[in-house]
């Protein structure tokens, strides 16, 4: 089906269309697991998510399931992927840490932790996954040349997605260089799936995902065959989509 696609001001009222859809998520469902992202561009929806729990919006309820988590950064490291969802979620919206579930990365044996989590998220049947996109068109760590119906799985980062993430660290060689990501076919079996992108640098990934073949070649072209797709965007990242799609969306 047609993805939904919103052109929005900013990365803040993105933030706040795709906060008030997961409230709705929430309140219809107060026991629901919601899909989280990591990285600069689902911060806007965390923070308008902590306006609305401000405001009276109960998710105690709820299971909050990360998309992925690198694997050898020690235990703590504030770039862990569980860090950042501890700092920039849970602590903001008073989350239990038990109610938010990442790959276990200190494991002997990562295949058998990635296949765990893959029942894990399974089992919790999410409702709303929200996903960023990668300049090259990944979706989670699935990166280019990853079967689209790939399950949870041990992933090696591209070059590219290391350089791009190396804002975070002191330098490049810090980024580890593999991770636990959910896979295509995992993060296709969520009911809804909510893009959110924001920037000119993510316009020619945008527009490969919405309206390029569907192929391994470009990750979220997954999308397309999704029944039910909302794409949230600034002027920037919607920049390089076809006008008249635009206009009829
Ligand atoms: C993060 C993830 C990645 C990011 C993508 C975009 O959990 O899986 O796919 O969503 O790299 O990152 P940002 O939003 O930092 O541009």
């Amino acid at each position: 089906m047609t993805p939904v696609i919103s052109i929005v001001a900013d990365e803040e009222e993105a933030g706040s269309v795709i906060a008030r859809r997961i409230a709705d998520d929430i309140e219809a469902d107060p026991q629901c697991a919601i899909g989280v992202a990591t990285g600069s561009s689902p911060l806007p929806i965390y923070r308008y998510l902590a306006v609305l729990v401000d405001r009276g919006l109960s998710i105690g309820g709820v299971d909050w399931f990360a998309l992925d988590e690198y694997l050898g950064l020690a235990d703590g490291h504030p770039e862990s992927y569980r860090s950042i969802l501890l700092r920039d979620l849970a602590r903001p919206l008073s989350i239990a840490p038990a109610k938010l579930h990442l790959p276990d990365p200190f494991t002997d044996d990562p295949d058998a932790a990635a296949g765990d989590y893959e029942h894990e998220v399974s089992d919790a049947r999410v409702r709303a996954q929200i996903v960023g996109i990668g300049r090259n068109g990944h979706l989670g760590f699935n990166e280019p040349g990853t079967p689209l119906d790939s399950p949870t799985h041990r992933a090696r980062l591209t070059e590219s997605t290391r350089a791009a993430n190396a804002r975070f660290f002191d330098s490049i060689d810090d980024v580890p260089q593999w991770c636990i990501t959910q896979g295509l076919g995992t993060i296709m079996r969520a009911a809804r799936i909510e893009l959110i992108a924001t920037g000119e640098v993510k316009a020619d990934a945008v527009a490969r995902a919405l309206y390029g073949p569907v192929s391994p070649d470009c990750p979220a072209s997954v999308l397309q065959t999704h029944p039910q797709v909302y794409v949230t965007l600034d002027a920037g990242a919607a920049s390089a989509l076809p006008q008249q799609k635009i206009a009829a969306s």
